[in-house]
């Protein structure tokens, strides 16, 4: 039986963004910093802050030591300025606790600000080749729809059922694995009108079976 990741990193590696500039990289800090800037931003709005950023504070040691207000600046328009905050926060634990390095395992990795439980695995993944599921809003809403899980999606138990899908199902080269998920729900399994009528998917996936692309994921209660 083939597997549905095996069918995502096909059509990957015919249809993926190669050519982003964080996928030219098994660097801890290209990659780690990619992450976070993704977390709250689109891809095409990534990209010229990163280079930028890259280019000014090019290693965690440049981030560590830089006046907070150039980090600010070099964030300045990407908005969530926490995120830069801790961005610096996280680069002066990896040098004064970590050696300068990005630390290899999810319970260390997790302790650095703005590092929670998929932008570790999402590093761990790709700068130290590990079997590790990422759990973002990309990959949560291809398994919400290939599954056809009707919980709220925020729901700490659907969250665990979800963990444990991503879990399954990502495969040694998980690196390579994540890239797909991340690429597949931006282009394929978009958030509103998904392309179905283009998805490798279609016949293993439980939502558009049941006529549910469009309603799922459920929107969350608050
Ligand atoms: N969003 C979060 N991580 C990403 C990645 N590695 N590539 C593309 N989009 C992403």
């Amino acid at each position: 039986m083939i597997q549905i990741a095996d069918i995502l990193l096909a059509w990957y590696d015919k249809n993926g963004r190669h050519d982003l500039p964080w996928r030219q990289t098994r660097d801890s800090y290209r990659l780690w910093l990619a992450e976070i800037m993704l977390q709250q931003t689109q891809v095409e709005s990534v990209k010229p802050y990163y280079q930028r950023f890259l280019n000014a504070l090019p290693n965690w040691e440049a981030l560590a030591a830089a006046p907070q207000d150039q980090v600010l600046a070099l964030w300045s328009g990407l908005g969530y300025y926490a995120r830069a905050r801790n961005a610096q926060r996280a680069a002066q634990k990896i040098v004064a606790d970590f050696a300068g390095e990005f630390p290899n395992t999810p319970e260390s990795a997790e302790s650095l600000p703005g590092v929670g439980r998929s932008t570790a695995a999402a590093v761990l993944a790709s700068a130290f080749a590990q079997q590790r599921a990422i759990l973002d809003a990309n990959a949560r809403r291809v398994l919400i729809r290939t599954q056809a899980i009707r919980s709220d999606p925020k729901a700490s138990k659907t969250l665990q059922h979800l963990w444990k899908l991503a879990e399954v199902q990502t495969p040694a080269d998980a690196h390579t694995y994540n890239q797909a998920i991340q690429d597949f729900g931006a282009m394929i399994c978009v958030p509103r009108h998904p392309h179905c009528d283009a998805c490798p998917l279609q016949r293993r996936c439980l939502a558009y079976a049941g006529g549910l692309s469009e309603q799922l994921p459920l929107p969350t209660r608050k």
